[in-house]
């Protein structure tokens, strides 16, 4: 268990915010797996899919890398927020974050992320034909560039605005709610019933 009855909102905030930050420097963390939803803006609907947490700062803001040919991009370029969703097993917590989330792609922060990014790990953001391509063969897919380039490399940041913290286990579950106007305001928040 991460956060129980006797911690105050701050100090299980706190914990929360460690555990992200941990998540993103340490591979093994269950928290280094997330779901982002977006928003489909012509049929309205939620769209789902996990990807990997890169970075999460001091002032909550966390980092994912995709490919500029997704679909996720131009649903955040339509409606530039994210809801994200992670869960670790081994402490039982499930916390929320909604957050605002714009797209980098072929500046400054894309091409520093980019010198991380090595080797084969680049095959992710450099297929020859874009992700969402409806093919005939799967074999069609696995095809990439002599070289690999950072044309469609994209690091989308995000800024969190809410978040909602879930414990468990057992019958008292314990739920906890917090927002902030702007990333320089501090986080408001209190217990709320489960
Ligand atoms: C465990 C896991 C991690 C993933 N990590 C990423 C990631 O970091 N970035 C990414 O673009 N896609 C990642 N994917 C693939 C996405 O879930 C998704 O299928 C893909 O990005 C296309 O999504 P879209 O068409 O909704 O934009 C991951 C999938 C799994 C199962």
């Amino acid at each position: 268990m991460l956060i129980t009855a006797e911690h105050s909102p701050q100090k299980a905030l706190t914990k929360v915010h460690y555990q992200l930050k941990r998540a993103a420097v340490d591979k093994k963390h269950n928290f280094r797996f997330f779901s982002i939803a977006t928003v489909n803006e012509q049929t309205a609907i939620p769209q789902n899919r996990m990807v990997v947490l890169r970075s999460f700062s001091e002032d909550w803001q966390f980092e994912f890398y995709t490919d500029q040919r997704s679909s996720k991009i131009d649903d955040i370029k339509n409606q530039p927020v994210i809801s994200a969703l992670f869960w670790d097993s081994s402490k039982q917590v499930q916390v929320r974050i909604e957050a605002d989330a714009a797209a980098h792609n072929q500046d400054k922060i894309a091409r520093n992320r980019w010198e991380r990014v090595q080797g084969e790990a680049q095959k992710a953001y450099t297929s020859l034909i874009a992700p969402g391509t409806p093919i005939d063969d799967p074999e069609q897919a696995h095809k990439w560039p002599d070289e690999f380039v950072d044309d469609y490399f994209t690091v989308i940041k995000c800024m969190a605005f809410k978040i909602k913290i879930l414990q468990l286990p057992g019958m008292k579950h314990l739920a906890l709610e917090f927002g902030r106007y702007k990333k320089e305001s501090d986080w408001k928040g209190k217990w709320t019933a489960p």
